[in-house]
């Protein structure tokens, strides 16, 4: 069985409202806003933030998803800017949990997944940095604007593409889950 890049997640008509108590929490529980962070991926008290994300915590219990963690996915690189950061250059996430669902949360118009083939990349596993990788010479599998939810295969090479009209920072949630999702998608 081949799995997806991706799957979009149609079915989440608050969207609105889990992006804006989001960023409500991010503003008011860090200091991400003031201090971009010069890490992609930033842990966060995620208990926390899911007491004051009550929208997002019936979704998932809706869906029957039980939340394992929650993270703050935040970009930075300017539109066209030369010399994109390190943590948005391609690269497979940490294993062993592949699928998860992204959020979009802020500024999020223009700013893309890419999913590449990449031949001899490293078995999923540990996090792999694949930066040295000439995109020229791979071939893109997907990419995907990211403005809806998506179940997200990060054991795929994957990178961000901050497009021309992007405003950043670009911030986006991650949602683990204590159940494996990865059958949606298959
Ligand atoms: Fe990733």
């Amino acid at each position: 069985m081949v799995m997806k890049c991706y799957k979009v997640v149609e079915d989440c008509d608050c969207l609105d409202q889990i992006s804006k108590e989001a960023m409500t929490w991010i503003r008011e529980n860090t200091d991400l806003m003031e201090n971009w962070p010069h890490l992609f991926w930033n842990k966060i008290d995620y208990k926390h933030f899911l007491l004051e994300n009550p929208t997002l915590v019936k979704w998932c219990a809706d869906h029957k998803l039980a939340i394992r963690e929650v993270a703050v996915l935040f970009a930075i690189s300017e539109p066209g800017g030369k010399n994109p950061r390190v943590n948005e250059q391609l690269h497979i996430d940490d294993g062993p949990l592949r699928s998860k669902i992204n959020f979009p949360i802020y500024n999020v118009k223009d700013t893309w997944t890419e999913w590449y083939d990449v031949p001899d990349a490293p078995p999923f596993g540990p996090a792999q940095s694949l930066a040295d990788r000439d995109l020229t010479k791979l071939n893109m599998i997907a990419e995907f604007e990211t403005v809806k939810p998506v179940v997200f295969n990060s054991s795929i090479p994957h990178r961000i593409r901050i497009g021309p009209n992007a405003k950043v920072p670009r911030i986006q949630i991650a949602v683990m889950f204590l159940q494996n999702i990865d059958y949606m998608l298959e």
